[in-house]
């Protein structure tokens, strides 16, 4: 395996999950629905017709996963908080049985010597606010920054690093134009506030815990694809597609990462979108509000085709043939984090830089021996954790790996069969099993802490 020493001594090794991938418990303790709830319970929308109404069972489960997490080793644990959980009705009065479980969940990892990390935004909407208008009313943005201040107030004593939201422009662009996961819509006149209001309500969010938590360190955690354009790599490519990958990019990349770090919103996708934006005084400096770290999500590159006659912005995905693919069909290409981890430091100069997801998705089942054998999970953490090293030992300033996910779960519009976990779940048993890749990932850790202990 290629050289971990280039990863500082520091270096936090985490796994990832979120609140309504992995908790069920729907209905218990007071929580209401939120927008992943009506999504799911609504036909056609999830394969399977699965949804998150049991997932993993970690609301009861959960000092079995913290042991787990132990078995792995790892040192920080990225959850994300139900908001639906602690403010039910999404603005108003907040819910303290709700609170007190992550209470108990940040005891219990304290205790366990594993940091949290927990998101306070990870797309569980609270219904009630999708039923004022959502993340295209102003009005979610504040009600956000409540939330965090309520969340801030009960943990802040115990929990330093925080994240605002996760990937904003999955819950913008593919739950508002492509309509494949909640609220479900296609409409680009909605779509385009709500990508604004959620950049609102992460800095009025960070505003809020910065009050509240004295000390905190605030990020956001962005999904970070590099954009080429499609068609033979190595012939003539089309000059339409080099423009698709270049509003791709700004869909999926410079929308997200350049108004939060000041820079306001690229006007040449305010031009591709022709919607205006919900502008008010002030608001382009709350967005920009100072980032502690950044986390940056990787999973795959797009390879863009042009589509004049789709959506905003007006490309589509054409992964090349021939390429490794998980079984989503996503292309695993590790050189891909690699050049996103070094172009975000050379545009951002984030002073952190965390890659707060990766992993990768196969149809996993428990073999007669007990175990679970997933090869191809196990090299594409080795190769993926590879890159963050050539990153780091090129001056990215990564200071942590999250793999996602600890274990497998609701993934979303794909439902259930798609397992990312390095632990496998059996739904009928609520069975877990650390997986070879968890194993694996068990013996990164330890070689990179041996390592570095030498050399200390
Ligand atoms: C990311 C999401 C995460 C998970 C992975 C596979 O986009 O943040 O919840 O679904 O993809």
């Amino acid at each position: 395996m290629n050289d971990l020493d280039a990863l500082p001594a520091d270096f936090v090794w985490g796994v990832a999950t979120s609140a309504y991938q992995i908790e069920g418990a729907a209905a218990e303790d007071g929580r209401s629905a939120s927008i992943w709830d009506t999504f799911a319970h609504t036909p056609g929308n999830v394969d399977g017709g699965h949804t998150g109404d049991v997932a993993c069972d970690h609301y009861h489960r959960w000092p079995e996963d913290i042991e787990l997490m132990k078995r792995l080793g790892v040192d920080a644990y990225r959850f994300s908080i139900a908001w639906p959980r602690v403010v039910p009705g999404g603005a108003g009065p907040v819910n303290p049985a709700g609170l007190a479980f992550y209470d108990r969940l940040v005891d219990a990892l304290l205790e366990a010597g594993i940091t949290p990390f927990p998101t306070l935004f990870h797309w569980d909407l609270p219904q009630a606010l999708q039923d004022r208008g959502g993340w295209a009313a102003r009005e979610t943005a504040e009600h956000f920054a409540a939330y965090a201040s309520y969340v801030g107030a009960a943990l802040g004593d115990r929990v330093t690093r925080w994240a605002t939201l996760n990937e904003p422009m999955c819950v913008a662009w593919i739950g508002h134009i492509e309509g494949r996961h909640a609220p479900g819509l296609s409409d680009i006149g909605v779509a385009v506030p709500a990508s604004y209001h959620l950049l609102l309500a992460h800095g009025l969010g960070a505003q809020a815990l910065r009050a509240t938590v004295p000390g905190a360190e605030v990020g956001i955690v962005h999904l970070v694809h590099p954009c080429e354009p499609g068609g033979d790599r190595y012939a003539d490519v089309r000059e339409a597609d080099v423009r698709a990958a270049t509003r791709y990019d700004g869909h999926h990349n410079r929308w997200w990462l350049d108004p939060v770090h000041g820079r306001g919103f690229p006007a040449d996708m305010i031009d591709v979108y022709g919607v205006d934006l919900p502008e008010r005084p002030g608001d382009l400096d709350a967005i920009g509000v100072s980032l502690d770290w950044l986390g940056v999500n990787y999973y795959n590159p797009s390879v863009v085709v042009d589509d004049a006659g789709g959506p905003p912005p007006y490309g589509r995905l054409s992964p090349p043939a021939g390429t490794r693919r998980t079984m989503l069909d996503w292309e695993i290409r590790a050189e891909g984090l690699e050049r996103m981890l070094l172009r975000v430091s050379a545009d951002y100069r984030p002073a952190r830089l965390y890659v707060t997801e990766n992993g990768s998705a196969w149809p996993d089942t428990v073999g007669p021996d007990g175990r679970v054998h997933d090869p191809e999970r196990a090299a594409y953490l080795d190769e993926h954790v590879a890159a963050c090293a050539r990153a780091a030992g090129r001056g990215a300033p990564v200071a942590g790996y999250f793999a996602w996910s600890l274990m497998d779960n609701f993934e979303w519009a794909y439902g259930y069969d798609a397992r990312f976990g390095l632990v496998h779940v059996d739904y009928a048993t609520q069975v877990r099993t650390i997986k070879d890749s968890g194993l694996r990932y068990n013996d990164i850790i330890r070689r990179h802490r041996d390592r570095t202990r030498q050399v200390a």
